[in-house]
């Protein structure tokens, strides 16, 4: 089994004071970091003050988002070498609210995680089906588009370094979860679509985080299907003891 990776997208969530203690906490717990990798994503404005916070911790720290740009007149927009340059490592592209309610297209996803790499920074690129694509039976076909046009023009190298996270649209922030056979068998498709455009190795070692409503109730049955080698948590990371249950659910299971 891969080692797990749980990482906490914190959204457009929290004050400042709450961020940085949130930061603090995870901080002061000794995580076996070579039994599970763990990342938080806060807003832009708090990345600075948490990646200082973080900067000896085992904790990695990314942006939810960023443009594909280096710089220049490209207001509201943040760049991966700003990311790079206040501490960041990860970078969070093509996450399905960015999808949707800002109208990120493929090409789009494509580009920033060639931005994305080029200064250095570890994606994880979203991907997943709507409610009514589920119903059509259109999963396979939705989430073979968004990976072969994601991920267009990269090589095997380049796709190494990124993690895939399956978050079925319907299941995020809507307490429905995936069941964990569903879920396994969408990654055992992501796993194989990769597999027939990069190297047999990049696939099996890729690592593809499900994303959506997970909890601590739920967990435990997820990570622990073979194909799923962690988590991207929203809610249930934004206090220290859920997202830190999870964590350790991803530990005993590695
Ligand atoms: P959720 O969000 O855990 O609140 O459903 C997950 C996500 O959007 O990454």
């Amino acid at each position: 089994m891969k080692k797990q990776f749980i990482a906490g997208n914190w959204k457009m969530n929290l004050t400042m004071d709450e961020a940085l203690g949130l930061a603090r906490k995870l901080c002061d717990e000794s995580i076996n970091s070579d039994v599970v990798d763990i990342g938080v994503f806060p807003a832009f404005v708090f990345l600075r003050d948490i990646c200082e916070i973080l900067r000896d911790s085992k904790v990695y720290v990314g942006a939810q988002n960023m443009y594909l740009e280096e710089s220049g007149a490209f207001t509201g927009e943040v760049s991966g070498a700003m990311l790079r340059d206040v501490g960041c490592t990860h970078v969070i592209i093509g996450h399905s609210e960015r999808r949707t309610i800002f109208q990120e297209t493929n090409s789009m996803v494509n580009s920033k995680l060639k931005a994305a790499l080029s200064f250095g920074l570890k994606p994880i690129m979203c991907v997943g089906e709507k409610q009514e694509e589920r119903d059509a039976d259109q999963t396979s076909e939705v989430v073979g588009n968004q990976l072969s046009e994601g991920l267009a023009g990269l090589t095997s190298e380049q796709v190494k370094k990124l993690t895939i996270a399956y978050e079925p649209v319907w299941a995020i922030g809507t307490g429905k979860t995936a069941t964990p056979e569903q879920a396994n068998e969408v990654h055992t498709f992501i796993r194989d679509t990769i597999k027939s455009k990069f190297e047999n190795d990049t696939a099996q070692n890729i690592r593809i985080q499900y994303g959506g409503s997970v909890n601590i109730k739920n967990a435990d049955e997820l990570l622990g299907q073979p194909e799923i080698d962690g988590a991207l948590v929203g809610g249930a990371s934004l206090e220290p003891g859920s997202f830190l249950d999870i964590v350790s659910a991803a530990g005993r299971l590695s």
